[in-house]
């Protein structure tokens, strides 16, 4: 089934990064976010990325423009789910607040539409039970930036019926990504889970006082060629959700999963990464 309207529930990062993957695929798409101050950040970034393609060459200054212009920005939810074919909710990494969504978005769409929440590590069937049609529910984890990184791990649900898992990869390929699929709903699925052993590692051997940062990010460049050494990757994305994840993983699978201290410490001197300045290393110089 071909998506041609998406509505998409949050404008943060990976919300807004996601409606502008899909409206550069012709989708219509709907932002939904609670404030429109928001919205203002996320056009933002938006357009900048645009700018960047437009730059390259991949994308000219009309269709730019007309990919800007497929993307409504609402803080009205019954316009944002009005005709929508599939629904990706980006909100939050908040249980209750995911829940609370997936109530409304249970009831205010027809049984036939998809729902997919964004999750790096929350339970997709513990999202699902808020909702009187769980079997709709299915996870879709993407990386930031949307709209660069390659893949998309689709997590079946415990109750996740195999035609919506399959229409969950469907949108994943019309959206251009890859996908792996995580068969069983469990804490980190599989590309958390695996990140987040070795990010907890390198911090480790930080704190042991065995390697500065910039050797242990230079050494994940050069001897393995990731793009971003750990320390790099954790200021991306923000230290709170490596810690969130490490808790909930410690609960799942033990002590090896266990924040480091230097990680607890920092979120809470609200030291979170690039978003709030510093985090790993310093940003207050630079944009
Ligand atoms: N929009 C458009 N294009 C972009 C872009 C954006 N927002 N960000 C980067 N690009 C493009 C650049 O134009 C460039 O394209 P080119 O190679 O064709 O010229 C390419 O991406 C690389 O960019 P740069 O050379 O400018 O180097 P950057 O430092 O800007 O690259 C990066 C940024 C793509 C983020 C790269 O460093 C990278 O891949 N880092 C690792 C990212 C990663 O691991 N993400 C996953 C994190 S885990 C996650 O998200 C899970 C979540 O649940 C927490």
């Amino acid at each position: 089934m071909t998506i041609s309207t998406l509505a998409v529930v949050g404008s943060g990062t990976m919300g807004h990064g996601i409606g502008q993957l899909a409206a550069m695929q012709g989708i219509a798409v709907r932002v939904f976010d609670v404030d429109d101050a928001a919205f203002g950040r996320a056009k933002d970034s938006v357009k900048g990325s645009l700018d960047r393609f437009v730059r390259k060459g991949t994308v000219s200054q009309d269709e730019s423009e007309d990919i800007v212009n497929r993307i409504v920005w609402t803080t009205d939810l019954g316009v944002a789910l009005d005709g929508a074919d599939a629904v990706i909710e980006a909100v939050p990494e908040v249980l209750e607040l995911k829940q609370k969504v997936f109530t409304d978005l249970d009831a205010r769409t027809d049984p036939n539409v998809l729902l997919a929440t964004n999750t790096s590590q929350l339970s997709i069937t513990s999202i699902a039970s808020a909702a009187k049609n769980p079997e709709r529910v299915t996870g879709m984890h993407f990386f930031n930036p949307p709209v660069v990184m390659k893949l998309v791990e689709v997590i079946r649900g415990t109750l996740t019926t195999e035609d919506m898992l399959n229409r969950t990869v469907d949108l994943a390929h019309q959206l251009g990504k890859e996908t792996i699929v995580c068969q069983r709903d469990t804490p980190g699925f599989i590309t958390t889970r695996a990140i987040m052993a070795l990010r907890l590692e390198c911090i480790r051997i930080f704190e042991e006082g065995i390697a500065t940062m910039e050797d242990l990010d230079k050494a994940m460049r050069l001897a393995f060629n990731h793009p971003m050494g750990q320390f790099e990757l954790n200021d991306y994305n923000g230290l709170d959700i490596a810690l969130q994840g490490s808790r909930n993983l410690r609960e799942a699978y033990g002590e090896r999963f266990a924040p480091p201290p230097s990680l607890v410490a920092r979120v809470a001197a609200g030291q979170l990464g690039r978003k709030t300045g510093s985090g790993w290393y310093d940003y207050s110089d630079s944009k």
